[in-house]
């Protein structure tokens, strides 16, 4: 280990077999934290090449348990968002893209923090199962084209103890680490196709596109070399997607989509990203076709009856969607078009009032969340309600605070539209 610091430290490139002893012994436990803790942070400082990081992501892939979904017919595909407030374009795609026939496998997280987990938001409806064995899961793709489940507990345990050293050591924000920690999973759950949202803005973890582009563009190479058909889409977090922010909420705007009646916003990030993930499974349409054939899904209802179909099968009751009890309303401070609302604070705010987790420990209230009124370019009056939270107990002053501050306005419309889907990385 003191070999592979001292070459690293000099700005040297690891070789495969030297990546590889580091991963077992993370995985073992033989090699100290200490020692780990500087290679990653001569990483950091040093970077690593595109070969180093494919070599670091097969490394992490096979360190615990693999799917084997080469049983399945066709191309089996899969999606990854670095995460975003809002963002429940998991829900949508995955029924969507499944109602074609192409078998979707998807290994989801929970929430932590000021983002949320798709896990989260399905557990939000009353039965459904996240915990599937992986007997069940094969079948379900086999059979029913679609299934979703939390990581099992022993996937990618190297990327596990790595990340939460990470975590503790300053070194989450190295472009390798990050990407080859999201595509080991990707590469360990099985998929032959992975389509990645990378957001930038202020509610991600890349603030700005070129931060984002160059984390897409590494992920893609790493995913292409490692046999993985990899697209990249570089989308916008500045202000929250869609409307709804909390796990119920995001459920029932997610069915507005998917019968055609969903916010703009969501609905073009989320037909883009199913319309490429159709184009991976079948090479042979174009990304136009792709996308008329996504529309065209919606609004014959083939898409909500497969969402419908989908939540039965894994158990849930989507009748039986916790409410909250109380509502309150944020007004505006002033009058305005709306310029931008902070996701980050806005994701903050739904966590404090029992949407999200500040530790892993915490345990959600799946009814409570925000409703945004307005959005960017939108105008508004000075004490009309810009957002209505929902929740179990009355919400806190500060709370409220925080809303009304998330939100930005000007007296004139701006010039700028925003743009939501900023470019396509394949
Ligand atoms: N998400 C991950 O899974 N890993 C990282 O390193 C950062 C974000």
């Amino acid at each position: 280990m003191v070999d592979l610091i001292l070459k690293k430290r000099a700005g040297l490139p690891l070789s495969p077999e030297e990546i590889q002893f580091f991963i077992s012994g993370v995985t073992s436990g033989d090699i100290a934290d200490y020692q780990t803790s500087a290679l990653l942070m001569a990483i950091c400082f040093r970077g690593m090449t595109q070969q180093e990081a494919s070599d670091l992501t097969f490394a992490m892939a096979n360190s615990g348990d693999t799917l084997d979904l080469s049983g399945v017919p066709g191309v089996k595909v899969d999606k990854h968002s670095t995460g975003g407030v809002g963002d429940k374009t998991t829900l949508i795609l995955a029924p969507l893209v499944a109602s074609f026939g192409i078998p979707v496998a998807k290994m989801s997280g929970r929430g932590l923090g000021h983002t949320g987990g798709t896990i989260d938001k399905l557990e939000s409806i009353p039965g459904f199962n996240t915990n599937l064995s992986a007997d069940t899961f094969l079948s379900q793709v086999r059979d029913f084209h679609l299934a979703l489940a939390g990581q099992t507990g022993n996937l990618t345990p190297a990327d596990k103890k790595l990340y939460a050293l990470r975590d503790v050591t300053g070194t989450v924000e190295s472009l390798p680490l990050i990407a080859s920690s999201v595509m080991s999973k990707k590469v360990a759950s099985g998929a032959d196709a992975i389509v990645l949202d990378v957001k930038f803005g202020r509610g991600a973890f890349m603030k700005n596109v070129h931060e984002a582009r160059a984390l897409a563009r590494l992920m893609v190479d790493i995913g292409n070399q490692l046999g993985r058909r990899t697209t990249a889409l570089l989308t916008d977090m500045n202000e929250p997607l869609g409307y709804a922010i909390g796990n119920s909420l995001e459920v029932l705007e997610a069915i507005d989509v998917l019968k055609g009646t969903g916010p703009r916003d969501l609905s073009e990030v989320s037909i883009m990203l199913a319309a490429n993930m159709v184009t991976l499974a079948k090479p042979e349409l174009s990304i136009d076709d792709a996308i008329a054939a996504c529309c065209d899904k919606i609004f014959t209802g083939e898409a909500i009856n497969t969402f419908y179909a989908w939540v039965l099968r894994q158990g849930g009751f989507i009748d039986q969607l916790p409410h909250a009890r109380i509502q309150t309303p944020v007004y505006a401070p002033k009058e305005g078009y709306v310029t931008s609302i902070d996701s980050s604070l806005i994701g903050l705010s739904s966590m404090q009032i029992g949407a999200g987790r500040a530790t892993k420990e915490d345990v959600i209230d799946y009814s409570s969340g925000i409703v945004l009124c307005k959005k960017y370019g939108e105008f508004v009056k000075t004490n009309e309600p810009i957002a209505i939270l929902h929740s179990s107990n009355p919400p806190e002053q500060t709370v409220l605070d925080m809303v009304a501050k998330a939100f930005s306005f000007n007296k004139v419309a701006s010039e700028e539209k925003s743009l939501l889907i900023h470019d396509i990385i394949r």
